[in-house]
This record gives structure tokens, C-alpha cells and sequence, in this order.
């Protein structure tokens, strides 16, 4: 879905497991790189912005086509799921120039 719809910018809103309930598919190695389906997922590289969210980077490619793209996944890790994030400040921290993308968690 992030290929065929060309994302370059995932906004992830969940975090992966909250109280031990599953939340979202973990759909990126946590190192090095991994197949899913036709593509290549490379984790680049992994910053941690501050406590409220971090930043991945990955490198996809299409094992079809050999096509590469590069892509950018901020994941909002204080959002959640029975709450609102602790401040509002921390959601207008979020780069302002991002395009969101059409991500949904499962
Ligand atoms: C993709 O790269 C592989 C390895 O270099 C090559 O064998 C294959 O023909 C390439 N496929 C396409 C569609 O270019």
C-alpha cells in the first residue's frame, strides 16, 4: 500500500502494543532488512526525536522491477489508544511540512 500509493512520509500514530494488546503490524526489520511480499524493507536508520516520537528511515525496493525508493516513518509513540496524548504541544511539535500519507494501522 505504501508503494502502490507512493508514500515517501509515514505517520504512525500507534504504538506497536499497548497493555499487551497487538495495535499494529510490525511491518519494518528491526535491523538490517527483510522481505515482505515483493519488497525489500532496509531499516537505514532510527533517531529518537524526542520522548514523544522517533524517526525510521527505510530503503524499499521492488524485487519485481528493482525499482528504489526511500522512506520516511515518524512514529508517534505517546498517542494512546484509550487517551489523548499527555499534551497537545507534542502533536504541533510534528514537522509541519509533512505530508501525510494514507497509513492506517490494522
Ligand atoms: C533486477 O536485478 C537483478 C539482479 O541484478 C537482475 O537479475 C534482474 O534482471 C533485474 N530485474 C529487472 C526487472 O530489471
Amino acid at each position: 500500500m505504501v508503494w502502490e500509493s507512493g508514500c515517501v512520509v509515514i505517520v504512525m500514530l500507534t504504538p506497536l502494543s499497548e497493555n499487551g494488546v497487538k495495535q499494529c503490524h510490525h511491518y519494518w526489520p528491526d535491523e538490517g532488512s527483510d522481505i515482505y511480499h515483493i519488497y525489500e524493507v532496509n531499516l537505514v536508520s532510527e533517531h529518537i526525536w524526542c520522548e514523544d516520537f522517533l524517526v525510521r528511515s527505510f530503503y524499499l525496493k521492488n524485487l519485481q522491477t528493482n525499482e528504489t525508493r526511500t522512506v520516511t516513518q515518524f512514529h508517534f509513540l505517546s498517542w494512546m489508544d484509550r487517551g489523548i496524548p499527555s499534551s497537545a504541544r507534542t502533536l504541533l511539535d510534528f514537522p509541519s511540512q509533512i505530508c501525510v500519507c494514507c497509513f492506517e494501522c490494522c
